[in-house]
């Protein structure tokens, strides 16, 4: 776990840092440290704070309380020409009458450097664009494009890259080419990279460590894979990945915590509980679709003893080619997510079908119940 208040070691630090606009708080005070030379992600839902964040570091907008350090440096009074850092917008703006080559080595003609052959050719062969350089930026792909923009930004050598929502413009396909290939270029050239994203898929594949925003706040801050098995709030649970969230009485609790749900009990460890967990109170048993098996009820005597199991009936499924996705009312809870990989597909489980939910007690996660079950929900006027 990353300590968000030591005073040394981060390359970025934020301190107390919020923005307000008029009465709005856009950016609640925040605590941040970026360890140097990582790939870092602010994620969250659009109007979450995040580029007023990321403008904040750069110098582009005022904080309203709070200090920027980049290094030991305090920044927080200096203009953003001033900070060792660069910005790569989802409007990458290059310059369309000036050729690749020219557009890479602009920010090292400004400076007047004389000698700009080797620095843009090693740059152009870091973006693997070596060939396009006497190209303009209009006979290239939008990848392509975004690529010049990040190796124009590296060329001045900045302490920390900002990019806000780089690969927003790109379709599917290319933006998961091209956070691979963002990475890979982050590892080469070790500098701190802090991306902006409202794409939670895209913040696990790059990120070294993923801060989740929510109302101007971090929710919470770690490893993707940490953050996906043990979130802390429902809107965690929710905004990355798919949760499944059922209500629960706490019947009786040590290293193991028993619950109570739909008339079934369920057990979960104990230190994976970020809740109150006193008998009779309320939490929420969280299980992730993967970890879950589903089996037909006619065979529901072959289920191993000690797995946590609910029974419920087929709603829907649909088949996705890797995996079929299954939803199934239960009396712990309506529409719970399964996803079952495709090996041997068992004809039974169908829409109608009677069915034993099972999993390991040790996959479960237990949240407080005094929240927003449904926080984070992707709605669907959200996904356009
Ligand atoms: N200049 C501004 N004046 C008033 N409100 C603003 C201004 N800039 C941003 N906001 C508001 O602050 C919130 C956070 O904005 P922003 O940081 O751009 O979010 P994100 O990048 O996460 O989508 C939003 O509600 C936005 O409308
Ligand atoms: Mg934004």
């Amino acid at each position: 776990m990353t300590d968000t208040h030591s005073a040394t070691g981060g390359d970025v630090r934020l301190s107390g840092i919020s923005k307000t606009y008029g009465s709005f708080t856009a950016v609640h005070p925040l605590d941040l440290t970026v360890p140097q030379g990582s790939f870092f992600a602010l994620l969250g839902a659009s109007g979450c704070g995040k580029t007023t964040t990321l403008r904040m570091i750069a110098g582009l907008e005022e904080p309203t309380t709070g200090t920027v350090h980049l290094g030991d440096k305090d920044v927080t009074d200096l203009p953003p020409y001033k900070r060792p850092v660069n910005t790569v917008f989802q409007s990458y703006a290059l310059f369309p009458h000036l050729n690749i080559y020219e557009n890479v080595a602009f920010g090292l003609r400004r400076r007047g450097v004389k000698s700009v052959k080797k620095q843009v050719g090693d740059m152009l062969d870091l973006v693997q664009l070596g060939d396009k350089a006497g190209h303009k930026p209009h006979q290239l792909s939008g990848g392509q494009q975004q690529r010049v923009a990040v190796a124009r930004a590296l060329i001045n050598h900045p302490q920390v890259l900002l990019l806000d929502e780089p690969l927003g413009a790109l379709d599917l396909k290319l933006r998961r080419q091209m956070q691979l290939e963002l990475k890979r270029i982050q590892t080469e050239v070790g500098i701190t990279f802090v991306h902006v994203t409202h794409d939670q898929e895209e913040a696990m594949t790059m990120a070294d460590t993923v801060a989740v925003m929510n109302g101007g706040r971090v929710e919470q801050l770690g490893a993707p894979a940490d953050l996906y098995e043990n979130p802390r709030t429902t809107f965690v649970a929710n905004f990355l990945g798919t949760s499944n969230l059922i209500e629960a009485e706490v019947a009786e609790a040590s290293s193991d915590i028993t619950v109570t749900a739909g008339g079934g009990k369920l057990r979960l460890p104990a230190d994976r509980c970020s809740a109150d967990t006193r008998t009779g109170g309320k939490l929420l048993v969280g299980i992730r679709p993967e970890k879950i098996s589903l089996a037909h009820a006619d065979d529901a005597s072959g289920i191993p003893l000690g797995r946590n199991k609910v029974t419920g009936r087929i709603v829907d499924t649909s088949f996705n080619g890797v995996s079929t996705q299954y939803v199934v009312d239960s009396p712990a809870g309506t529409a719970l997510q399964v996803y079952e990989q495709n090996i041997e597909r068992d004809s039974r489980l169908t829409p109608g079908a009677e069915v034993v939910l099972h999993w390991n007690p040790a996959h479960t996660f237990g949240l407080d119940a005094a929240q927003d079950i449904d926080a984070g929900v992707e709605k669907v006027e959200d996904a356009a």
